[in-house]
Parts: structure tokens; C-alpha cells; sequence
């Protein structure tokens, strides 16, 4: 018997604050760019975009770097496509860990066939550079990767430090961003940092799907020495070099370098739309200034700490140490986290998030990025919480989290 298709409701979602470790609200002028009318991927304006994203991000990632491009997929695409183009079977690669994100790299890098070998610091904590340099010494790998911003643990790494041990230790420096980039400096070339790989969906107020890159020359070369043309676009007499092939397709950096570059070599078929979207969050974050943006990131990461610490709650993880703008708080004894979160989803429509492995159930973690690094943001998110908690027969002061938040912000406005 003939079954009718299932018809659904229009997509019509009920408008969400998303505070958490991200995605988060993207900026509406990253939406409406995306609503711009495709284009084909060699049509000229279109070759142009991408050109002037390439540029974009080379301010944004405070670097020289030619190969400095966005890849079609989440954040994560972008760190696969690092490895599995740079690093070969049997090659060695340190990975500094000190949460899931660390973890994620471990994964990344063994699936590649990397030898791989960590240095690790508990969650909550980050790497201490004696530390990496020890295991630097030991292992010689080619390549080390860690991440700026452990999103699992709200813990930010220092990384200056990090980038002149890998130079004297001749590895390669690959850093994740995903969390930071766009919210806290990263800048790439003084740093020493040969790859850093990032998302939009954080602090650069767009969506997830598009992973900008940095890669540095000496890691193109390595790359480019790996480039193989695809076996459908070989010219006639076509002789592969003798090197090892990229194990992926689609994350072959050789290839998508020739897509981006001048000589325009099809590869994938460019995401248009967030090509726009990558394209417009760089431009925002630019036309503000890094340093209004850094300043705002940090002000309403602390005007939640001021908030959360004023209702009596514990701010989670090694102080000197944390992500200005994504904030563990302590889930207090006795109460069921995701309760509390649920009520601030159905009561309030704001999202904050819960947490993985060692630290589930035990913190929550509010993100202010973005586009939701701002001061409505952050105090509607206290006033739920608070009455969340409230719910739950939490007894902590009644408006003390949002009067302590605005006081932040008061002393901001004010100045020195
Ligand atoms: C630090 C960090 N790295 C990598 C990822 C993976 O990003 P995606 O989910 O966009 O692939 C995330 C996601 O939240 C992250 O926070």
C-alpha cells in the first residue's frame, strides 16, 4: 500500500541565547551575508572572495602567511587537515593534553599513523613549558600540536613560550584555536606557531562549517612536497613525484593550496555560503579592532565570574590560567546540573552548557563569545540562572548575580 511522504512544519526554532562553549548566536550580518545569491566557484567576484577572505585572515591570524585559507567543514576539518597533510605514517607527533579537545588531536594524529606520544597536565590545569620542552627533548617529534583554548575545561594555554621551544627543538607547531581565536591574541607569526586552525562558531560570531587555516611556509613545502595531482586531472605524461601521497581526498592541503592559489586546480566545490559567512565574521571582527574585541570578551567573562561568585557559586579551574570568555562554574553540591540547565532552556530560552569525562555533572560552562560577548547577554543569563537555581531550592542572594555582573560593566563604562 502507497504510504503518503511525511510532511513537517516549517523550520521555525524558538529563538535561543546560546551561552555556552558554542556554537553561539551568530552575528546577523554574518546571516545576511549568507543569504547572498550564489555564485559560481570561477566566476570572477566569486575568485575574488576567496581572495579577499585569504586577506582577511591573514589579519586575523596576524600573520604573512600565503596559505592562509578556509576549509569546507567544522573546526575539526581544518586540524585533520593539518595532520593528515603534513604528517606520514610512522612520523612522530607530541600532543599536549590537558582535555577532550587535546584528546581529539591524539586521535587525529594516530588515525593519520603518526607515532604519537603526549605530555599532559590534569584537566583544569594547563601544560607548564619545562614540561613540554622536557618532552620535546625526548621524543624530537616532527610536529606538536596543542590547543590555545581547552573548551572541556575552560583552561587557555600560554603559548609564546611553547612556539621558541619548537623552534629550538626544529618541530613543527600546530594550534588549535577553535575556542580562541577572535577572543583572546593569538598572533601567529611572533608566536612561532606554524598551523593554527580555527571555527567560526566562537568568538568569530558565525556559524559552524567553516575551518579558517594558517599554515606557515616551511609546513607548505612539506606539504607541496606531498602534492600529487587527482588522477582525473593529470595532464598527458603526468609523473606523480615519489613521495608519500596524502591519505584523504578531500583534506589533501596540497590540493585545496592549488584550488585557493592562482592557478585555480578544481578540487572540491567551494561552500559558497560560508565562504560568505567565513568571509564576513573576519570582516567584522576586523572592522571593530582586535583590541575592542579582546576587551569585550574578557569584560564579560569576568562580569560572569563577578555574577556567579556573587550567588555564591565557585568559579572552576586554575585562575591564572582560565578562558576569559568561557566560564566553569562549580555545580554546588547536591544539585542535578542538567535540571538547571533544562529550566533556563524551557523558562528563559538561554542555553549554557554541561561538560565531559572527569568534570561531567560537575561544572557548567557559560560562554560569552562573540556576538554574545555583550552586557544583555550576560545578565539575562545570571537572572536564569538564578532562577533556575531558585527552583531547585538553591538559596543564594536574589539579584546578586546580575547587580554584581552590571557593577563589572559599571566600573568598565566608568574607566580608570
Ligand atoms: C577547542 C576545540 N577544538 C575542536 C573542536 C571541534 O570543533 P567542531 O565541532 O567545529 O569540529 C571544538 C568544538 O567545540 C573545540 O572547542
Amino acid at each position: 500500500m502507497a504510504t503518503s511522504p511525511a510532511m513537517y512544519a516549517e523550520l521555525n526554532p524558538l529563538p535561543r541565547l546560546l551561552m555556552g562553549p558554542g556554537p553561539v548566536n551568530a552575528d546577523p550580518r554574518v546571516l545576511r551575508a549568507m543569504s547572498a545569491p550564489l555564485l559560481g566557484q570561477f566566476d570572477p567576484q566569486f575568485r575574488e572572495y576567496m581572495r579577499e577572505t585569504m586577506a582577511l585572515y591573514r589579519q586575523v591570524f596576524e600573520t604573512r602567511n600565503e596559505w592562509t585559507l578556509v576549509v569546507d567543514g567544522t573546526a575539526r576539518s581544518a586540524i585533520e587537515a593539518a595532520m593528515v597533510s603534513v604528517v606520514e605514517p610512522g612520523d612522530r607527533v607530541l600532543v599536549g593534553n590537558f582535555g577532550r579537545f587535546g584528546q581529539l588531536q591524539i586521535e587525529i594524529a594516530r588515525r593519520v599513523g603518526a607515532e604519537v606520544r603526549v605530555v599532559e597536565a590534569p584537566w583544569g590545569a594547563v601544560l607548564a613549558p619545562e614540561q613540554v620542552e622536557a618532552a620535546l627533548r625526548q621524543h624530537r617529534p616532527k610536529l606538536f600540536a596543542v590547543c590555545q583554548g581547552e573548551t572541556s575545561t575552560t583552561m587557555l594555554q600560554p603559548l609564546a613560550e611553547l612556539g621558541r621551544l619548537c623552534g629550538r627543538y626544529d618541530a613543527l607547531f600546530q594550534v588549535d584555536a577553535t575556542a580562541s581565536l577572535g577572543g583572546v591574541p593569538l598572533p601567529a607569526e611572533a608566536w612561532g606557531v606554524d598551523c593554527v586552525t580555527a571555527g567560526l562558531q566562537k568568538c568569530l560570531a558565525g556559524p559552524p562549517g567553516a575551518a579558517p587555516l594558517t599554515i606557515s611556509d616551511r609546513m607548505a613545502d612539506l606539504v607541496f612536497r606531498r602534492r600529487h595531482i587527482e588522477e582525473g586531472l593529470r595532464p598527458a605524461g603526468y609523473r606523480p613525484p615519489a613521495t608519500v601521497r596524502i591519505g584523504s581526498n578531500y583534506f589533501d592541503l596540497a590540493m585545496v593550496m592549488d584550488y585557493w592559489g592562482p592557478q585555480g586546480i578544481n578540487h572540491h566545490t567551494e561552500a559558497t555560503t560560508m565562504l560568505y559567512a567565513a568571509r564576513e565574521s573576519a570582516r567584522i571582527f576586523l572592522a571593530e579592532g582586535a583590541t575592542s574585541v579582546f576587551a569585550r570578551h574578557a569584560l564579560a567573562g569576568r562580569a560572569v565570574a563577578a555574577g556567579v561568585a556573587a550567588l555564591g557559586l565557585k568559579v572552576f579551574g586554575d585562575a591564572a590560567n582560565r578562558i576569559p570568555h568561557i566560564t566553569g562554574v562549580c555545580v554546588p553540591d547536591g544539585v542535578d546540573g542538567e535540571r538547571v540547565r533544562a529550566r533556563m532552556l524551557s523558562d528563559f530560552g538561554v542555553e549554557i552548557g554541561s561538560a565531559f569525562g572527569p568534570l561531567k555533572g560537575k561544572i557548567w560552562r557559560v560562554g560569552t563569545m562573540g556576538y554574545n560577548a555583550r552586557k544583555d547577554a550576560v545578565l539575562v543569563t545570571l537572572a536564569a540562572l538564578e532562577a533556575a537555581l531558585a527552583a531547585e531550592r538553591v538559596t543564594c542572594p536574589r539579584g546578586a548575580g546580575v547587580d554584581a555582573a552590571a557593577a563589572v560593566y559599571r566600573d568598565a563604562e566608568r574607566g580608570p
